[in-house]
């Protein structure tokens, strides 16, 4: 393993704001950025409101900021009115930046011609909005209907969630890693009334073929509420088609009418299901809803980014998680920033496209996740060495700790020493960024998130919710409502508070541990709970058990997490198989493959071991620290003398497939 990458020690440099960054920021005065805290501080809802109402354009303006008398459900903004297609689109057309370019986007493939590329300004993206609005109507979608989305990373995908902004229905994207069943599941859990998919898309020069999962997903009677399917033509290849339920969406924008005036809406209208894991059960349908939401992207992308008209702004997440949501669609086309969209692969045709791509439409503001910064370190500086990243003024992460190590050779090697990196800590459930640095003034130090946004008031505690002094390390929770937090789980308002409003009773509890050192900054340590981190993508350790319990020859399973240096961490899970069975390497595939097709790619195990049976407490649970020091290679320390069964630990220790 490359010793840049496993080197873990602690980086004590700091970076303050270079000096030309700092003179041309948004935020660059360190005295004003203080006073601007205190007085977020001081009153969060008031701050919040000057925000909702400087940022965003209200139908009716509203008289409110917080309602939190039915907590934990926040109400922000509840009696004013707007729409956040009209925010992202409809303004901005009425200005110069009507001709600005809205999205740029890029596939895949490079054929003869060069890679295809697609511009959207802001008017032709109102345009398409406005079209594919009126053909969801035509097929009946009305407001507060769901709609999924099963799309890859084309402008459709963007196209469609505004257009169901525009007309009050809540979009429910599925990322297109995501297996049949877990769409089906989605789907039924929504009541969606539509999908949206594609023929298929391009990875890593391979066709990802979506239509034929929506196909398996839709499957006679599994999913009642949906009454229509609506694909994009992205790759051309052939597709099954049941007349009557599929519609070609070149079809149905041809069909219909190109002017649809955006639906006025209450704030606290839903936007937007998104399912994420969590330490129990089935994925949640995290809800969010229009006005707070919207304010919070909005100003966040803004500071945090330090956004400007000349930006090209370039996040590479997929737009089915959290981070394609409120940082590549809504909170970039809100503020009228240029948004670019790549369709495919980094290593896709070489390990240089996305510095190629940085290079050729000079990309300003990069933001992705530490596991792909750790993989870029292992191939080398040769793929980016090719290229011209002078165009970079901004780097950005998102979606584990970053490590020193990979901080600093971002910094180095892709920032050139010269951009500041915004690590960016926030959840699904938070809906927006909670604490980062606001780069014109913050004095960088790799691995801390730094400090809390204006308006959010973090805290570290102990397991009955008081605050620990400095370095002590806790809890990480959020003690006042934001606006950006989710309302609750689609259908599910208990759980909701239990899942998040119960471990410290009233206030919201992350699910992460953290540390605040004497400068006030906070080091996130990664997750407390049975979630799972692998490549930025959470996984919760008990749906993957599931899936593996529903095959026909596992007894029993417990999942857990080993340090990987890479993906952060990867999946080892152990397995207990029904008398007789032989626990061959080829029954190990079968079952990683199985879990493969019960929740998508993303959640096959790295390694499977067998076992006669799993260690347990007297009481019966499993003992999954010692799982943990198992898998990660570590002797077994501490306490296992309530093991039911010595032995068993050491089968498991000699039972690598
Ligand atoms: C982790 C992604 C450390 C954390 C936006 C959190 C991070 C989970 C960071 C949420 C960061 C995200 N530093 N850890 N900058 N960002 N995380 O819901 O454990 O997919 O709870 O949202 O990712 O993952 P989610």
């Amino acid at each position: 393993m490359n010793d840049q990458i496993s080197n873990l020690l602690t980086e004590s440099r700091s970076f303050p704001p270079p000096k030309g960054f700092a003179a041309g920021a948004i935020l660059g005065d360190a005295v004003a950025v203080a006073a601007l805290r205190a007085r977020a501080a001081a009153d969060p809802a008031a701050f919040w409101g000057e925000v909702a109402r400087e940022d965003l354009r209200w139908q009716k303006p509203f008289t409110q900021t917080l309602d939190w008398s039915d907590a934990p459900h926040a109400k922000w903004f509840a009696d004013g009115t707007l729409n956040l297609s009209d925010n992202c689109l409809d303004r901005h057309c009425e200005t110069w930046r009507r001709h600005k370019a809205a999205l740029i986007w890029e596939g895949e493939p490079i054929g003869d011609q060069g890679p295809e590329i697609r511009t959207f300004t802001y008017q032709q993206l109102r345009d398409a909005v406005m079209r594919f609005a009126n053909g969801l109507k035509l097929l009946g979608v009305q407001c507060g209907d769901r709609v999924a989305i099963y799309l890859p990373m084309i402008p459709e995908a963007a196209i469609a969630m505004l257009a169901c902004a525009r007309i009050g229905a809540v979009h429910s994207v599925v990322f297109g890693g995501f297996s049949a069943d877990a769409l089906g599941d989605r789907c039924r859990d929504t009541e969606a009334k539509l999908v949206i998919t594609a023929d298929a898309s391009y990875r890593r020069g391979s066709l990802i073929r979506l239509k034929d999962v929506v196909d398996v997903a839709l499957a006679e009677g599994v999913c009642p509420s949906v009454q229509g399917v609506v694909v994009v033509r992205r790759a051309h290849c052939p597709i099954a088609w049941q007349p009557g339920r599929d519609h070609a969406w070149h079809d149905l924008m041809a069909a219909a009418q190109p002017h649809c005036p955006p639906t006025e809406l209450p704030a606290e209208h839903p936007l937007f299901i998104l399912y994420t894991s969590g330490s129990t059960g089935k994925p949640k349908g995290l809800l969010h809803t229009t006005g707070g939401y919207a304010a919070h992207v909005t100003r966040t992308m803004r500071w945090v980014f330090d956004l400007r008209d000349d930006d090209l702004y370039w996040c590479t997440a997929d737009v089915g998680w959290v981070t394609g949501h409120s940082y590549i669609v809504y909170g970039p086309l809100s503020n009228g920033a240029t948004v670019l969209m790549y369709e495919g692969a980094p290593q896709s045709p070489e390990k240089d496209r996305f510095w190629d791509i940085i290079e050729r439409h000079k990309v300003t503001i990069f933001y992705t996740a530490p596991t792909a910064l750790r993989t870029f370190m292992a191939w080398g500086e040769a793929p980016i060495l090719k290229h011209d990243l002078s165009s970079l003024r901004l780097l950005g992460t998102v979606g584990e700790p970053i490590n020193p190590a990979a901080w600093v050779w971002y910094h180095e090697v892709i920032g050139q020493g010269r951009c500041p990196i915004v690590d960016t800590w926030w959840q699904t459930e938070t809906g927006g960024i909670l604490i980062a640095p606001l780069p014109g003034v913050e004095t960088l130090v790799p691995g801390t998130a730094t400090q809390p946004f204006p308006g959010i008031v973090a805290d570290i505690v102990d397991n009955v919710g008081k605050s620990q002094p400095t370095d002590a390390g806790g809890l990480l929770v959020i003690r006042h409502p934001w606006p950006g937090m989710a309302r609750t789980i689609w259908g599910d308002r208990d759980r909701y508070a239990d899942a998040y409003f119960s471990k410290i009773p009233g206030i919201y509890f992350t699910g992460d541990g953290a540390r605040r050192d004497a400068k006030g900054h906070f080091w996130i340590m990664g997750r407390v709970d049975d979630v799972l981190n692998v490549s930025g993508h959470r996984i919760g350790t008990s749906e993957v058990e599931s899936a593996l319990v529903a095959h026909a020859l596992v007894a029993e399973a417990a999942v857990v997490g080993r340090p990987d240096a890479v993906t952060g961490q990867a999946i080892v899970a152990f397995v207990t198989t029904l008398g007789g069975t032989d626990n061959s390497p080829a029954l190990a595939q079968a079952l990683r493959a199985h879990v493969a097709k019960e929740i998508g790619g993303l959640a096959r195990p790295a390694e499977i071991r067998f076992a006669a049976a799993l260690p347990k407490t007297r009481s019966g649970k499993i003992m999954r620290r010692l799982l943990r020091e198992l898998a990660s290679g570590n002797g077994v320390s501490g306490d296992v003398t309530t093991l039911e069964d010595l032995s068993v630990l050491e089968t498991l220790r000699n039972s690598e497939d």
